[in-house]
């Protein structure tokens, strides 16, 4: 890895901890308005200044986030189906190196679908996208993207965990499972745990700590943050987890200490509201 990318992982990946609180809201590129992040702007603002990282799309990053920021975003690379089509995640290229680099992105993040028809696709062309990533010095994260129907275990993360690895991804981004050592003990880059679907707090507050007592960097998470009935209190508690090594116990103390302070913007009613289909992913 060359200097350039090693100063773009640092930005990631707090080099102080070793951590980093990434914070996931692309899920509009296959969901449409996620519950949660019907008004985007409103939604994640308050959010920003509490995560190392911002994984978004390049149309929600130019249309809704302040350029000013300072936090390093990472961008969606992949996509092209939806929650309505047949092919769920059979996803392609959506996101040039190039566009990456002028919107100021660290990295990239990309599905893979290990063990599904399309696997073949889906490697080969995020194999192709490390090619172009490192002429650059982006970053490329694989996102273990799972389908409805297929076991999250740690034989099948750590298969396809390994895989992102082996075919060049600088991070991995994969669901927590019992076991998840095994993930990511045999997985030579960095893992980061994704969220998965809304559960209560202290569910979800104790998944992050052991993600990071088994060896995880951290997470990038979003239903958990962005859902939660105080969306800030709950990301300063993952935060506490990742960033300060609190139990889940204490994080629970930090999300109950900040939910009075911190309500949920309220979201106008809008015609077009999808219902939440974010829960089936
Ligand atoms: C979808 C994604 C999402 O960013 C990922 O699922 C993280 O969000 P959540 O914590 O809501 O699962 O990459 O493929």
């Amino acid at each position: 890895m060359d200097w350039g990318m090693r100063n773009r992982l640092s930005k990631i990946i707090k080099p102080k901890t070793g951590r980093t609180v990434m914070l996931a809201v692309d899920h509009g590129y296959f969901l449409g308005p996620t519950t949660g992040l019907e008004n985007f702007r409103e939604s994640i603002e308050p959010l920003i200044p509490y995560c190392d990282t911002l994984f978004i799309t390049r149309g929600m990053l130019r249309t809704c986030v302040n350029p000013n920021i300072e936090v390093p975003v990472m961008l969606r690379a992949s996509g092209g189906t939806s929650i309505l089509g047949k092919e769920l995640l059979h996803e392609g290229v959506t996101l040039s190196v190039e566009d990456a680099i002028r919107l100021n992105a660290v990295g990239i993040g990309y599905s893979i679908l290990v063990g599904a028809d399309w696997e073949r696709d889906t490697i080969l062309d995020f194999a192709n996208y490390v090619n172009e990533a490192e002429r650059y010095g982006l970053i490329a994260m694989a996102v273990t993207a799972v389908g409805k129907d297929m076991a999250k275990d740690a034989r099948y993360l750590a298969l396809a965990s390994r895989m992102a690895a082996e075919h060049g991804a600088h991070i991995v981004k994969t669901y927590y499972c019992e076991g998840f050592e095994k993930v990511v003990d045999t997985c030579p880059v960095p893992i980061v745990m994704a969220g998965g679907k809304k559960i209560p707090e202290l569910d979800a507050l104790t998944m992050a700590y052991n993600a990071v007592q088994a060896g995880a960097v951290g997470v990038d998470m979003g239903r958990n943050i962005f859902q939660s009935e105080s969306p800030v209190a709950m990301i300063k508690a993952i935060r506490a987890v990742i960033q300060e090594n609190a139990t889940p116990k204490e994080a629970l103390g930090v999300f109950k200490e900040n939910k009075g302070k911190f309500r949920k913007p309220a979201h106008r009613k809008s015609g077009v509201a999808a219902k939440d289909d974010s829960a089936k992913v």
